[in-house]
């Protein structure tokens, strides 16, 4: 069966020069897979390339969705077919409500979903619909980007650093949000981190990135007991 999504041998880069070098990964319907790697191992590269970003710039290779390349789609075509993308930095309108930033994605997307469907999953965010994103904490921020992400109601999700700088607490939270997106409303999820321990908590199967290559695709058992593969490519 063709893969949801299948990244074949992307090469990608800026002005300053080539970062990826031939990026080969799959992602199966229904599947909760990580991509990994070190600062600057071209993780955010590779997700802005699937999502259509404006940068890099594609060199080679294809990304194909569902069986159709995604190469020079623009990122609204890339949303469109139904991918959508929570950046690093958890970019929601700061002056915008909870619902208001909701919002702005049901009415931009050709299927939404509606909105007590996507606060369901939020109870959190349920709570506290009329504040201001730029009053809430990176936590509350990082739901209210994966709530505007599920009200897209995409086939596939992909995840920027989803738990960077969050306490512990709300690192499980979310992994429970994101585990939940994935059984209750079966979406597919790629999301990269640098945070192993959070990537074993909920994907399946891994990625490793290093120096714009994957240089190993494997199991959660298989990351969780071979310290010297996590060292040399994770440094922990
Ligand atoms: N807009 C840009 N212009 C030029 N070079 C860039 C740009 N964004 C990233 N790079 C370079 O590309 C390489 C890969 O960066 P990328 O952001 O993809 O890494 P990453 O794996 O996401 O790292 P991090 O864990 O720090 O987020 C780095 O050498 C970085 O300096
Ligand atoms: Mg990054």
């Amino acid at each position: 069966m063709t893969p949801l999504l299948d990244v074949d041998g992307l090469e990608a880069g800026y002005e300053t020069g080539q970062v990826l070098f031939g990026v080969d990964l799959r992602v199966d319907r229904g599947e909760l897979v990580s991509l990994l790697g070190r600062n600057g191992a071209g993780k955010s590269t590779t997700m802005r390339a699937i999502a259509g970003a404006k940068t890099p710039r594609v060199l080679g290779g294809d990304v194909r969705f569902d069986g159709d390349s995604l190469l020079g789609s623009p990122a609204y075509d890339v949303a469109g077919r139904g991918i959508s993308f929570v950046p690093e930095g958890r970019r929601c309108f700061p002056r915008l409500s909870v619902e208001e930033n909701v919002r702005v994605s049901i009415n931009h997307a050709e299927n939404p979903m509606a909105m007590e469907a996507v606060l369901d999953h939020f109870p959190e965010l349920a709570e506290m619909r009329a504040k201001h994103a730029r009053n809430m904490s990176g936590g509350e921020q990082q739901m209210l980007a994966i709530a505007r992400a599920l009200a897209t109601n995409p086939r596939l999700m992909l995840l920027d650093e989803p738990f960077e700088g969050l306490a512990p607490y709300i690192v499980r939270r979310i992994e429970d949000i994101v585990e939940d997106i994935n059984e209750q409303q079966d979406i597919t999820v790629l999301f990269v981190e640098q945070n192993v321990a959070a990537a074993l908590a909920v994907a399946d199967r891994h990625y490793i990135l290093d120096e714009g290559r994957i240089v190993e695709e494997v199991t959660s058992r298989r990351l969780r007991e071979d310290e010297t593969l996590r060292q040399r490519y994770l440094g922990v």
